[in-house]
Parts: structure tokens; C-alpha cells; sequence
């Protein structure tokens, strides 16, 4: 963070000192984490479900913090924020925040960013949201911005009320570029994160149906996601092969870049070689260059373009940018982290989390890594958040990797059920039944029993089914 003293984090929050003289000055991280603290740092005294940052903020002083931002009064020279009225509920509630403290404190650290955006004005803000890809796409704008100048973003998938500011915290004078990923799960959300740091640059990528429980319907989730394409104050950055992404247009106050097929900034020549890590010309107003991405799935395609167009609004020219999206690397675990074993079996770990679109996603990436030679195998899990659309959607997946010729379905767990239905459905003509399992360790004992060196096989489920723990015990077992 910028050196601000802990009067001048007082003003920024309308917080008062407490133990604190106010010259205290704040010249290291923010940090919510005791244990990251280092010299000089700010503490975020954050109320969780087990533990209650306040109860830390003694250790955190000790640990070298300059001071904490606390929701009481601690033991350690700190600002304590004022309360917030909660009452007409909230865009995000800290699991553990049983008396509002988590509000006031995350209230505060969005003003305490936005005061320190404010204080950057040579900075570009560059945002992104979507239903699937914020986090792919992120990685790839860091690393298409990183050449033209210091750039800051979020590791992994830093994307509410907490991980955002942090991240903004991050940058300082010296930061050229912001790279910040926004997610919503309801109507002002985004706004909300675009109040803290003003974006530039608004990338949408797609409206899926995550979130719809939350949202109700698809033009709900537009409606949410556009937020960003109206806070974006020099361009919004739109993928024109969504037409409800598309249909933000009409709602952006700054210049629209579409990018897509027959649009401005487009792909064209599109090859995946046999581990769906596409080729394809970049075409732009500005040239076109040969990109050979090392990111597995035809979908990174779309994410690259919209990273490109980031890219080409910063000045750089096509072949800097086509360069720098070749060379790009997969930075976030588990999704589409690709691995082959001592024994030749390839797995596609993509279990960080899944909707229909991902799945879909990667269902087409493994039928492509296949080809027609290697026997392909699907372990998918739930999708969650799906409201009412969840038995269809899940169908809709058995469907789809029966169609697609996937060898042996393996569905883990009694929610994900619908997708065995589907695929019994739609019949996989392979002969083999998709099977049912109730759990991890099912999967693990039916798949070291059956695989076979070559296979490949595709782990993927939402986040809280934990099915990387099958990537693990396949890696372990005889990596
Ligand atoms: N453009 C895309 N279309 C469909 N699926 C995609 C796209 N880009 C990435 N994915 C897939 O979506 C999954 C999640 O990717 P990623 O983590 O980048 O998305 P995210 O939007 O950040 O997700 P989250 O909402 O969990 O933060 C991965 O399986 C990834 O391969
Ligand atoms: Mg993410």
C-alpha cells in the first residue's frame, strides 16, 4: 500500500485512534492473515466462522503490523470503524460476522481502497466479469499488461467484498496497471466494486447460469454483469459472441470494443493440436499476429481476445501482444491443469468449480485431447448454485458426454445424479453404463481398478465437492 498514517486511515474510513497517536504510519501490506503480516503492515481484524481477527491483533503488532483497522477496541494502536447499518441486507456476509463487526470492517476497507485509488491517478483499473473465465482471463490480461509496465492483480480468485480491496490495496505509486476480477451474486454487487476502484476498462465475458438460484433468470445475471460495462469510463471491452454480453452496448457510457467472430479483435484459423491448446491468428485494427496458446480448451480463445483488446486500448501493438499470449502460462490452480502420469494417463484437473458452461467447457476439451485414439473418462460432480434449473442442467451435461462419445462416465455423488440420468438418456453407444458413486473414495477405488495407461480422464465439479482429492490420490498413487 501507499505510506498513509493511521489518522489519515481514520479519515479515509470515518474511523477514530484508539491506542494510537496517529503518526503511526502504515508502510508495508494489508494483510487479514496474522500470519502474512510483515513489517510496517496494516491488520484487518476480520470476525471468521472459527477464529475472530480482533483476538489477533496483538500478535499481528507483535508479528511488525503499524497498526489495525478493528471493528473494537484491541489491544494494539488501531482505527476502529464505525458500525454500519446492516438492516437492509448486505452484497456480502463474512460466514462468522454474527453482529455486523464484518460489515463495518469490510465497509471501511472499501473506503480505505478507494481513498488509495484516489491517490493514484496515473493508474489504468482494469476489470472483469463473467460467468466463467474471470479468473482464466484475468491471468492472461496480467500477463499481456505485465511487458507494457508493474501490474497488480488478485492471486487465484480474489473477487468479493474482501479479496477485491485487498487486491487494490496492493498497488502503489509505482503500479501502472490493475487487474481486478468482480463477481456478483445479486443486482449491485459489481456496482458496489467498481465504487472502490473505478475501472477504466470493463471486460464482460459471458452471462452463464451460475448464480441463477440468486438472480432468477439469465437477464437478471446480464443486467448484474452490465453493471461493469456502465462503471468502465474509457472502454468497455464486450465478447459479441454472447448476445446478451453483446447487448450491453446500449448500456456502456464509454467507447464498446466487441471482440469475437467478425468483430474488431477476432480469431480466425482456430486449431487445437491433440492437447486442445489452440492456434489462431489474432486479426485487430492495428495487424494481426499468430497466437499458439499453452492453455488447454477452445474456450481460452475468447478469454485471449478480450485480453488482447485490454492490450491494444493500453498501446501495444499486435505482435507484442500475440508474444505475450503465447507465452502466457496457466497461473490458478485446478482449472485445466493438465498432467500425465509416469504411465501415460493424462488428467485434466479442472476441479476448482464448475457451471454448465464449464463443464461444457471441458467435456469439448477432452473429447479433443482424445481424438480417436485414447479412451476418455468424465468424473464429474454437482454444479451448485443452480436454483430451479438444476435437474436440467445437470441432464443437459449426461447428455453432452454421451453425445460427445465420452468412454466412461463416473458421476460422484447423489446430488450430481441427473447427469447419469441424461446420459442414459441420450445412450453413450460405447456400451458402457455411466456409473453412480456415493462418494471421492468410490471414484479413487473404481478408477485405480480400471484405468489404463493412455486414458484421460477429466475431474470436474463445483468447488465445495472437493474433487481434486481424486486428482491427488491418481497422481499419488503413481505419478
Ligand atoms: N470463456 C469460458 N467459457 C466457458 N468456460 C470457461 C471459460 N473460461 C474459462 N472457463 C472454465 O471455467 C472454469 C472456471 O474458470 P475460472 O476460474 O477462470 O472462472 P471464474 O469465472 O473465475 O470462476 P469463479 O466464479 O469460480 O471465480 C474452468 O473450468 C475454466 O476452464
Ligand atoms: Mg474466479
Amino acid at each position: 500500500m501507499i505510506p498513509l498514517t493511521l489518522r489519515e486511515i481514520a479519515q479515509a474510513t470515518g474511523g477514530r485512534l484508539h491506542n494510537a497517536t496517529g503518526d503511526e504510519t502504515i508502510t508495508g501490506s494489508v494483510e487479514f492473515d496474522s500470519r502474512k503480516v510483515t513489517a510496517g503492515g496494516l491488520f484487518i481484524a476480520v470476525p471468521g466462522e472459527r477464529v475472530d481477527g480482533h483476538d489477533f491483533a496483538a500478535t499481528a503488532v507483535q508479528q511488525g503490523a503499524a497498526g489495525v483497522l478493528a471493528a473494537r477496541e484491541v489491544d494494539a494502536p488501531a482505527v476502529i470503524v464505525p458500525p454500519v447499518d446492516t438492516s437492509h441486507g448486505r452484497a456480502y456476509v463474512l460466514a462468522g460476522d454474527r453482529d455486523g463487526s464484518g460489515a463495518a470492517v469490510l465497509a471501511a476497507l472499501a473506503a480505505l481502497a478507494r481513498a488509495v485509488v484516489d491517490r493514484l491517478p496515473n493508474l489504468t483499473v482494469v476489470g472483469v466479469t463473467g460467468s466463467s473465465g474471470k479468473t482464466s482471463t484475468k491471468d492472461l490480461i496480467s500477463q499481456v499488461l505485465e511487458p507494457l509496465g508493474p501490474t497488480v492483480a488478485p492471486p487465484g480468485s480474489f473477487n468479493n467484498e474482501l479479496g477485491h480491496p485487498w487486491t487494490v490495496l496492493r498497488a502503489d505509486e509505482s503500479t501502472r496497471h490493475l487487474v481486478l476480477e468482480l463477481s456478483a451474486r445479486g443486482p449491485g454487487h459489481i456496482r458496489a466494486l467498481c465504487e472502490i476502484a473505478p475501472p477504466n476498462i470493463g471486460v464482460v465475458l459471458n452471462v452463464g447460469s451460475a448464480h441463477l438460484g440468486e438472480f432468477g433468470s439469465q437477464e437478471g445475471i446480464a443486467r448484474a454483469k452490465g453493471e461493469l460495462a456502465e462503471a468502465a469510463s474509457d472502454a468497455a471491452v464486450l465478447n459479441a459472441d454472447d448476445p446478451l454480453v453483446k447487448g450491453m452496448a446500449a448500456r456502456a457510457k464509454s467507447r464498446v470494443v466487441f471482440v469475437g467472430k467478425g468483430q474488431d479483435v477476432r480469431a480466425v484459423d482456430v486449431q487445437l493440436d491433440d492437447q486442445a491448446r489452440a492456434t489462431f491468428r489474432l486479426v485487430t485494427p492495428r495487424g494481426e499476429a499468430t497466437v499458439r496458446l499453452a492453455l488447454h480448451g477452445e474456450h481460452h480463445v475468447g478469454n485471449a481476445l478480450s485480453a488482447a483488446a485490454v492490450a491494444l486500448e493500453l498501446g501495444a501493438t499486435p505482435e507484442d501482444i500475440a508474444a505475450s499470449l503465447s507465452s502466457a502460462q496457466r497461473r490458478s490452480a485446478r482449472r485445466m491443469e493438465v498432467t500425465t502420469r509416469g504411465d501415460g494417463l493424462t488428467i485434466v484437473n479442472d476441479s476448482y468449480n464448475a457451471n454448465p458452461e464449464s463443464m461444457t467447457a471441458a467435456l469439448k476439451t477432452l473429447a479433443s485431447m482424445a481424438g480417436h485414439e485414447r479412451r476418455t473418462w468424465a468424473v464429474l460432480g454437482v454444479m451448485a448454485e443452480l436454483g430451479d434449473n438444476h435437474a436440467e442442467a445437470h441432464e443437459g451435461i449426461g447428455r453432452l458426454a454421451a453425445r460427445l462419445g465420452v468412454d466412461r462416465l463416473v458421476v460422484v455423488g447423489e446430488q450430481a445424479g441427473a447427469i447419469q440420468h441424461g446420459a442414459r438418456l441420450e445412450g453413450s453407444g460405447t456400451g458402457e453404463e455411466p456409473v453412480l458413486v456415493p462418494d471421492v473414495e468410490a471414484a479413487v477405488a473404481l478408477l485405480d481398478t480400471e484405468l489404463r495407461p493412455g486414458d484421460v480422464v477429466l475431474v470436474k465439479a463445483s468447488n465445495a465437492v472437493g474433487l481434486w482429492r481424486v486428482v491427488d490420490a491418481l497422481l499419488g498413487s503413481r505419478a
